[in-house]
């Protein structure tokens, strides 16, 4: 499937996209793991969250089928999850093995976690490392999955100083705290999602954040309880991106998660002129939403705060598309960790403008962009739905039609995009490739 986009249009409307994806997982895992139900709204049907719905329901767990983002979990408590009877296949989910294989630590059954093509080429030493330490027995094929978890291993509390400013590994030694003697803690070297943080405090388990060090003690009871999931910040940047960089337009995002650990992208294209409103700031769930208004404005191109990086690190390639259509120089740098995700989104973004015809330099942790006017072009995603979303805003500012190829894995976190976009005004439609 690709998605062929003619040049030119505008963003308008009132939309909301889909539920946030680092929710919905830890709402399945969480509920799992608690005691009596949980009853969630907003989960985002994608394929990724759908892969730990699958997964926990083959370790034993009932949840009924999603509708309309909508679904309830029978929790089995800390200890009440089976055996499953084969590999679990987690597709493209790097949150769902990492954040797994620590949970999975701790159980008294043996389990192998495995994905597709993408996933089977991530790193996942970063969580073996600190998981080992704590006393569990992994083994995976140099450091990448399929990863063999064996049970009955016992579990001690330790701290951990994360050498990443990774949300994933921080959460995967956490739940493995949750089976461990003791308490186990973790310093970050910048702060990153809280989301297992705040979601565990929901489900009354008690988690401590005294100066930057955030620690849960083992052996205690998570309750079941009601999970209001906020549309997804991630897939609101496209939008974001999409009104910013189109003149005439004005669209209205509802009902979006601003979690602060999440709110980079508004804070970066704020600094490049973005005209951004936010209204009807609440709390739903333990986490800040609110309604943001996006009109036309002209960009200009920044140094990217290197503090910015971690609370925007899912949009950068949008806030890449922003750049090239700003006036002047970008910068972007301390984003390694680009190079590791569903593709090595540093190449990928540096590829597709290339294509478009915006000039870019390339480091190891980033990428300079000069902004222009993207030409046509066609775009390779690497299988990467954030890459192809990303281009598919760059043609309301485009010169000539765009195709971007390979686009099913938009699914894993944003179903129905096309769909929804095309309704807003960006001149897409879906093609066979
Ligand atoms: C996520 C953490 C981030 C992010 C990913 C989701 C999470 O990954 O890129 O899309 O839900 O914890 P890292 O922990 O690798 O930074």
């Amino acid at each position: 499937m690709q998605f062929s986009l003619a040049p030119g249009g505008k963003l308008t409307g009132r939309i909301r996209v889909p539920g946030d994806k680092s929710m919905s997982h830890r709402s399945i895992m969480l509920g799992a793991i608690a005691e009596g139900r949980t009853s969630v709204s907003g989960f985002l049907e994608g394929e990724d969250a759908l892969a730990t719905l699958s997964a926990f329901r083959a370790m034993g767990v009932e949840i009924s089928d999603p509708q309309s983002g909508r679904l309830t979990i029978e929790g089995v408590g800390l200890r009440g999850l089976q055996a499953p009877s084969k590999t679990l296949d987690l597709g493209n989910s790097g949150t769902s093995i990492r954040l797994m294989a620590g949970l999975l630590a701790g159980q008294s059954f043996d389990t192998v976690l495995t994905g597709d093509e993408s996933l089977l080429r991530r790193p996942m030493g970063r969580i073996i490392n600190p998981l080992t330490q704590m006393g569990a027995t992994i083994d995976s094929r140099e450091g990448c999955p399929p990863l063999h978890i064996q049970g009955a291993s016992a579990l001690d509390g330790i701290h951990y100083d994360l050498p990443v400013a990774s949300a994933q590994v921080k959460s995967s030694v956490l739940l493995a705290g949750l089976y461990a003697s003791g308490r186990t803690s973790v310093t970050e070297p910048a702060p990153t999602r809280d989301h297992t943080e705040r979601m565990l405090t929901g489900f009354g388990y008690s988690v401590s954040r005294e100066k930057g060090v955030i620690s849960v003690a083992g052996g205690g009871v998570l309750r079941g309880t009601e999970i209001d999931i906020p549309a997804d910040i991630s897939s609101a940047a496209f939008f974001m991106v999409g009104a910013s960089i189109a003149p005439g337009s004005d669209l209205i995002l509802e009902h979006v998660g601003l979690n602060p650990t999440r709110d980079g992208v508004i804070t970066i294209l704020r600094a490049m002129g973005a005209n951004i409103e936010v209204s009807q700031a609440r709390t739903v769930g333990g986490e800040p939403v609110a309604d943001l208004r996006i009109r036309y404005a002209p960009l200009r191109g920044i140094d990217i705060p290197v503090e910015e990086v971690p609370l925007a690190i899912d949009e950068l390639p949008a806030i890449l598309v922003a750049a090239a259509c700003a006036e002047g120089v970008t910068v972007l740098r301390g984003a390694e960790e680009l190079r590791v995700k569903e593709s090595d989104r540093i190449a990928s973004m540096a590829e597709g403008l290339t294509q478009l015809g915006i000039g870019n330099t390339v480091a190891p942790d980033g990428i300079t962009v000069v902004g222009g006017t993207p030409s046509g072009g066609v775009i390779t995603t690497h299988h990467d739905h954030r890459i192809a979303m990303s281009f598919a805003m760059a043609a309301l500012r485009a010169s000539d039609p765009i195709i971007v190829t390979d686009c099913a894995h938009v699914a894993t976190s944003f179903p129905g995009f096309a769909e929804l976009a095309a309704n807003t005004g960006l001149r897409l439609t879906v093609t066979a490739s």
